[in-house]
């Protein structure tokens, strides 16, 4: 069995900023709601021309650079997305194309906001069992193309974004203790009316809008969360204090404090960027690990916790040993 070793980080947001005061032009909103109920005070909106793949690419291109590789040494892209450029081909083919990588595989993962570490929960898994030997994980979204902006529930959370990282297979000796540690994935169908998209391909033949029941989402991501985080570190032997970083996915900066409050860690360990990016999806958790890794939080041997839930519902958890 190999390890799956963190080798490079990257991450790309589009150029155009749109504030919480920008959106109460266009539904009946303030700063101050969005503020105090969710943390959020911008975030960034893709050009109409920028599609999921261009994000992907972008990302994945500075998670290389970092990891001092190119896309022909690649052999595996494993791409979270609930917002493809098309229905297919899959987003991942596409970016694997424009990497100029001939060889191995690449598909998408569809677990909504969880997509990112379901998406490493599968990478792991090939690279564990030698099936490959450097995969790129990218979380990329569009997510704004789903959007009912007539929803001021809804619209004023979400937004674009991708992040990347590079894992590389080691020999348990090489990796000397760093790498994926344990993945946990759930799910249940039985919660699909609190958070989904009233289209798709078979369903009705359009793209459709995300709908959502936000207090019931919050209701099951506090709980869900606080399990998972219990689970992972029990699966490891662990306990909360050895915790260096929480890097959960961002959705509501209230759900990121419950469970920091539930493993008692303090905020300057809990990675958040939410207040400047909204919530990207399966985007956000690799658009703050890239960024707490660029200014230096994040380095070589920290322990870091990252989790998610999402439509489905979804939820997951990653221990990496970075
Ligand atoms: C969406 C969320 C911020 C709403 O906060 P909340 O405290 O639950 O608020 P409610 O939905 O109960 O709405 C309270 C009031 O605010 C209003 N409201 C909703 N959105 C608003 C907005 N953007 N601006 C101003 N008022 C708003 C509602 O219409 C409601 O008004 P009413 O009482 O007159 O009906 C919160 O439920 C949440 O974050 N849930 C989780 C969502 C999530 O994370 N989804 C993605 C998971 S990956």
């Amino acid at each position: 069995m190999f390890r799956s070793v963190v080798t490079g980080s990257g991450a790309f947001l589009p150029a155009k900023l749109v504030t919480n005061d920008d959106l109460s032009k266009i539904v009946d909103t303030t700063d101050e709601w969005i503020g105090q109920r969710t943390g959020i005070r911008q975030r960034y909106i893709a050009a109409e021309d920028e599609n999921t793949s261009d994000l992907a690419l972008a990302a994945a291109r500075n998670a290389l650079a970092a990891a001092g590789l190119d896309g022909s040494d690649i052999d595996l892209i494993v791409l979270a997305t609930t917002t493809p450029d098309q229905t297919f081909p899959a987003t991942a083919v596409r970016v694997q194309n424009a990497l100029g990588m001939r060889h191995g595989a690449a598909f998408d993962v569809q677990a909504v906001c969880s997509g990112f570490v379901f998406a490493l929960a599968v990478a792991n898994n090939f690279l564990a069992v030698g099936q490959a030997k450097r995969a790129l994980v990218i979380g990329a979204e569009t997510f704004s193309r789903l959007l009912d902006w007539t929803d001021r529930g809804t619209c004023v959370l979400f937004g674009d974004g991708a992040g990347a990282v590079v894992l590389e297979a080691k020999s348990q000796a090489e990796a000397g203790g760093r790498g994926i540690l344990s993945t946990h994935l759930h799910s249940d169908g039985a919660y699909e009316n609190i958070l989904y998209v009233d289209g798709g391909p078979s369903g009705t033949g359009t793209v459709g809008k995300v709908r959502m029941n936000g207090k019931e989402v919050f209701r099951h991501a506090v709980q869900r969360l606080a399990e998972i985080v219990d689970e992972t570190l029990e699966a490891n032997g662990l306990v909360a204090a050895d915790i260096d970083w929480l890097v959960p996915h961002q959705a509501n900066q209230r759900i990121i404090e419950s469970t920091a409050r539930k493993l008692q860690l303090p905020m300057e360990r809990v990675v958040s960027t939410i207040a400047r990016h909204g919530n990207t999806s399966a985007a956000s958790i690799p658009l703050a690990l890239a960024e707490a890794v660029e200014d230096g939080r994040i380095r070589p041997g920290h322990l870091v916790l990252t989790e998610a839930l999402g439509g489905g519902l979804t939820w997951g958890s990653a221990l990496i040993r970075w």
